[in-house]
């Protein structure tokens, strides 16, 4: 079978590098990929924001299974096209991805089927936002409405700074029209994790849990970005934990978004606050997460093919299953700037010398120069290694990070550091 991956990252490389391994592939494609990802599969061009055109490729290259991996075309519509078309695709219709496609939407839905989340109000004038973080007076988090790469986030610790998010969403139009509606939140504390199942529609498969590290800057401090590494497993999650997630979360949004009439077929990504074993929805995501993916693929043992395939179908094999194995940690090298502007076509060293010390290096924006690499992105490279326990493969992975350098590159040297340091 011929398997076409869309986007163009670090998750999108750590996908194709899992689904060639599959047995039942042959050839795996990616649109429109990138050098990087050239490497594992073979790229071709496509505007990811035409659904036409995606459906048109897929046709002409015989593509048995797409797997979509950014939310942008799902909420665009991109799974029903295919289906209409008769092309099996990973990644829910565009009714189901509001979930992760509108906040507000999200919200109203858990409010709906008693899923539990923070508090919040949305606003559509900027005064009357204003005037509500005033009156609340406390820390709040300030958020876009639409798209915003998972940047239209502000996470505020007083007034000043809620008023200063306003600002620049609803008034500056940081993110553009992603903020014509802002929702002020309540501000969750605990630990936040990244939970993962695959679904076909009527059934679902947990797939395993992540951490992701948002913010730019060791110790959680600096502004939020796409990521800035991962690691699989994560002791928050134990037994009790992972039950509570799945009957207090994943088992109501799933049997939710079938009784409203748009049953989820893909991989439903709920990033969670864990706080005394209880779990709230942060919000919900349409599609594997990035960087969480580099991790959870090096870390799967079981063909991946199968869950994509019948998730996409419809039909989740009635054996399927998910074989984690050791610990994994992905760190991410970033541009300076990021996530704000960034320079591009620095060159990158080191390369070889990071697998040599074990690390499988993602590729999420490098282009080819030469016989070399240059960066060609915020996030550049997900380094990602595995190792007998969560510290080794950190250890790894750090390993590789220092092999590796580029002008102004800046990773966080933290990733994992709080897992470690709890008490077993
Ligand atoms: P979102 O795009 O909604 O996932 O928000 C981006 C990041 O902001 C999340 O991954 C959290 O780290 C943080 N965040 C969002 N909402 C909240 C909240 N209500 N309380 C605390 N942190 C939050
Ligand atoms: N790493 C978080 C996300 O993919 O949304």
């Amino acid at each position: 079978m011929r398997v076409m991956v869309l986007g163009s990252g670090g998750r999108e490389h750590a996908l194709c590098w899992a689904i060639a391994r599959s047995s039942q592939v042959d050839e795996v494609i990616c649109a429109p990929g990138s050098d990087g990802i050239a490497r594992v599969a073979r790229t071709l061009p496509v505007d990811l924001a035409s659904v036409g055109a995606v459906v048109d490729l897929a046709k002409r290259e015989g593509a048995g299974l797409v797997v979509v991996g950014p939310e942008d075309p799902l909420v665009a519509g991109v799974s029903d096209a295919l289906a209409g078309a008769g092309i099996p695709a990973f990644g829910p219709c565009a009714d189901a991805a509001r979930l992760e496609g509108s906040k507000a939407f999200a919200k109203a839905f858990m409010a709906r089927h008693g899923i539990p989340t923070a508090a919040h109000e949305l606003f559509d004038d900027p005064d009357r936002a204003e005037a509500h973080v005033r009156a609340l007076g406390g820390p709040v988090v300030v958020k876009a409405d639409g798209l915003a790469a998972g940047k239209g986030v502000t996470v505020c610790d007083d007034t000043g700074q809620a008023l200063a998010a306003i600002r620049e969403v609803m008034r500056e139009r940081r993110f553009g029209d992603a903020g014509a509606q802002v929702l002020i939140e309540e501000r969750l504390l605990g630990e936040e994790v990244s939970y993962y199942a695959i679904c076909d529609g009527e059934r679902f498969v947990p797939f395993g849990a992540a951490q992701d590290h948002k913010r730019a800057l060791d110790g959680d401090r600096g502004e939020n970005t796409g990521g800035m590494g991962a690691y699989s497993p994560t002791p928050v999650i134990d037994a009790a934990v992972e039950r509570s997630i799945l009957e207090r979360v994943v088992r109501p949004t799933f049997d939710g978004l079938r009784a409203d009439g748009h049953p989820y077929r893909g991989v439903l990504f709920c990033n969670l606050m864990i706080r005394d074993g209880e779990p709230r929805v942060i919000e919900y995501n349409a599609r594997f997460g990035d960087p969480e993916t580099q991790p959870l693929m090096l870390r799967l043992q079981s063909d991946l093919v199968p869950l994509l395939l019948g998730a996409a179908r419809g039909r989740l094999p009635a054996d399927a299953r998910v074989e984690l194995g050791e610990p994994a940690v992905c760190v991410v090298l970033a541009s300076e700037g990021y996530p704000r502007s960034y320079p591009t076509g620095r060159e990158i060293r080191g390369l070889e010398a990071a697998a040599a010390a074990g690390a499988t290096v993602f590729h999420a924006g490098t282009a080819r120069s030469g016989d070399g690499w240059v960066t060609a992105g915020g996030r550049v490279l997900g380094v990602t290694a595995r190792g007998a326990d969560l510290a080794s493969a950190c250890e790894r992975a750090y390993a590789a990070v220092d092999a590796i350098s580029f002008e102004g590159a800046q990773h966080r040297r933290d990733i994992a550091a709080r897992a470690l340091a709890r008490p077993a």
